[in-house]
């Protein structure tokens, strides 16, 4: 099929590589602008598989599944950034996909992320490659205990991390990657940043190059997965928008199409720096369904299909979101959602997963009102409420 422009009065039909809870939450706003969506993964019962009859169930390694899946697609975006630039770059051979292959292949490795933003200019912790526990040791003796080891390929929630306290830790946090000491894994270091707050932007930016950023938030991690998110921090004017604009010089930096999510600190001094960006919806993002005019999933689409964007204000002063994670083993939806649903402000979204396990990302609440310590009270009880 020909490289072509969506037309404006034909439906459109979204292929989406993956078909979990981001990809759900994305096919929900593209059935409300009248559009269809296609899912590929490797497993059936997933929670946008099941939304529609375009269900693609042998993943995008299956080259005759691909195929299928590109053929029915008009245009293609993801909900991960693991897959392989390289299958991104055979499906541009016939479809637009956003974000591109050269997006993916300049941050899906972490360490090639930060080398692409520092030479952006834009502010980064201090990193180097790590090869060997010799190159971990000699790391923190130049930038100081602790520092993070991290993998720099498929790590999510903070798995793929380990943070080394000491000298004799280097050792172990190295082993920690790669048992046999093969230094197979690549790994990569980074120095910890003592930070008063982390933050996120969402970055939407369409293939029209028109850019839009939401608030900043400051998101608070527990074990090193995202619990809550306040909208918009509670950071002075002048550090929102230098956090904004840092965000889009990120996605700049990649020529990104399609939403962002760019995940950052602010020291003690007030310094911004950047830890990450995900090039697509984002956790951080989920609080602009309810609180925005229009939310990271909308504008995603519009992003790529290079419809004009719609505002990324915010509907009412404050929003906090919590994320429901699994806390044991067994079914997908908690006991007792009555009890929550009788808290009558809170905003319930299931993802619909089979089942649950420990720290697995079943749903998130969202609050919105005017009053912060209000809302962000409601929902911590709200969320206490839940028995998994
Ligand atoms: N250099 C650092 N200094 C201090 N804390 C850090 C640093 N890097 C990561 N962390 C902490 O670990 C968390 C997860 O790290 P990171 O974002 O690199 O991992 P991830 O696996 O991609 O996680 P996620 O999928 O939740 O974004 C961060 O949100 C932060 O709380
Ligand atoms: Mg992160």
């Amino acid at each position: 099929m020909i490289k072509s422009e969506i037309k404006e009065n034909s439906p459109v039909l979204i292929g989406i590589l993956g078909a979990g809870q981001l990809a759900k939450m994305l096919a929900l706003e593209a059935y409300k602008l009248g559009m269809n969506v296609a899912t590929i993964d490797g497993s059936a019962n997933t929670p946008a598989g099941d939304m529609t009859s375009n269900e693609f169930v042998n993943g995008w390694n299956d080259e005759g599944e691909l195929d299928s899946f590109i053929e029915k697609a008009d245009i293609i975006t993801l909900e991960n950034e693991f897959i392989d630039p390289k299958i991104l770059a055979y499906i541009e051979r016939s479809k637009v996909v956003y974000p591109s292959s050269k997006t993916i292949s300049l941050i899906q490795d972490k360490f090639i992320q930060k080398n692409t933003f520092k030479n952006a200019g834009i502010n980064v912790p201090n990193y180097a490659e790590i090869n060997s526990i010799e190159d971990a040791k000699s790391f923190g003796k130049k930038f100081g205990f602790p520092f993070l080891l991290k993998a720099r390929k498929f790590s999510y929630d903070g798995y793929g991390n380990y943070t080394v306290k000491n000298e004799e830790d280097a050792e172990k946090g190295f082993l920690h990657f790669n048992p046999d000491n093969s230094g197979e894994r690549p790994l990569y270091a980074e120095q910890f940043v003592n930070f008063k707050k982390e933050l996120a932007v969402m970055v939407v930016r369409s293939s029209k190059n028109e850019v839009l950023t939401y608030p900043c938030v400051e998101t608070i991690q527990k074990n090193h997965i995202c619990h809550e998110v306040i909208a918009p921090a509670e950071i002075e004017a002048k550090y929102q928008k230098q956090a904004q604009e840092l965000a889009v010089k990120c996605v700049e930096a990649i020529d990104g199409v399609g939403v962002f999510g760019i995940e950052m600190f602010i020291d003690e001094d007030n310094k911004i720096l950047v830890n990450e960006i995900a090039p697509r919806p984002h956790n951080s993002g989920h609080y602009t369904i309810e609180a925005c005019y229009t939310s990271q999933y909308e504008n995603g689409l519009r992003a790529i299909l290079g419809l004009p964007l719609g505002s990324t204000e915010m509907v009412n002063n404050y929003a906090v979101m919590i994320n429901l994670l699994g806390e044991r083993e067994g079914s997908g939806v908690p006991s007792n959602v009555l009890d929550l649903l009788k808290r009558n402000k809170v905003k319930l979204h299931l993802y619909n997963k089979k089942s649950s396990r420990v720290g697995r990302k079943m749903g998130h609440i969202t609050l919105i009102g005017n009053d912060l310590e209000e809302i962000r009270k409601e929902a911590n009880l709200a969320f206490e409420s839940l028995i998994w």
